[in-house]
């Protein structure tokens, strides 16, 4: 526990690229510190950014709709970004603000010891699974590395923009929820 609470704090104090100018809030990730599930978004928008909790916008509010849609909270896993910072006006972050915040996945990723990743979109998919991750071909479909299976489902940005991507998302976190039973022996869904 230490480990990971030195984390945050260092991470609450980056100023690792530009982005640390003009935040409010570090975004270090909401959930279970125990959680076998580890969700990766983008970044914070701006009310992650007031608040310093991920996925507490619009997007967040879809997002804890679509858990609930498979038994799971909060409580069962942990959300984080790519980005711990808000990147201006909600652009996508710099390949050098990401190569920067890294290392704070990393980090929480080797803490956590998640059995399964999913990443919220195609940022998170990028830099998660594959450099070349073509979101709309790959989503759904399932990776693994060093023994953690990992996903990719559409961003609920994405969702709320495009109503029509909904019924593809709905099996998507269908496979998810059978992969949870099926490896994650403490969530119980
Ligand atoms: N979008 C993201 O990617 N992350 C958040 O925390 C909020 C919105």
């Amino acid at each position: 526990m230490a480990a990971w609470e030195d984390l945050k704090r260092d991470c609450l104090n980056c100023r690792g690229c530009a982005l640390w100018e003009t935040r409010t809030n570090v975004v270090f990730g909401d959930g279970a510190r125990d959680a076998e599930i580890l969700l990766i978004g983008e970044g914070p928008g701006q009310r992650e950014d007031e608040q310093g909790v991920p996925f507490v916008g619009p997007a967040g509010q879809l997002l804890d709709d679509m858990l609930a849609m498979i038994g799971l909270d909060r409580t069962k896993v942990y959300i984080t970004n790519t980005v711990k910072c808000r990147p201006p006006q909600n652009r996508d972050p710099l390949n050098v603000e990401q190569e920067a915040c890294l290392g704070w996945l990393r980090s929480q990723t080797a803490l956590l010891r998640p059995k399964i990743i999913v990443c919220l979109g195609r940022i998170a998919a990028k830099e998660i699974i594959r450099e070349d991750f073509r979101i709309t071909a790959e989503h759904g479909q399932w990776f693994q590395r060093n023994g953690v299976h990992m996903t990719a489902i559409y961003h609920p940005s994405a969702l709320l923009r495009d109503v029509s991507k909904r019924p593809e998302t709905f099996e998507d976190l269908k496979s998810i929820q059978a992969h949870v039973r099926a490896i994650c022996q403490r969530t119980k869904i």
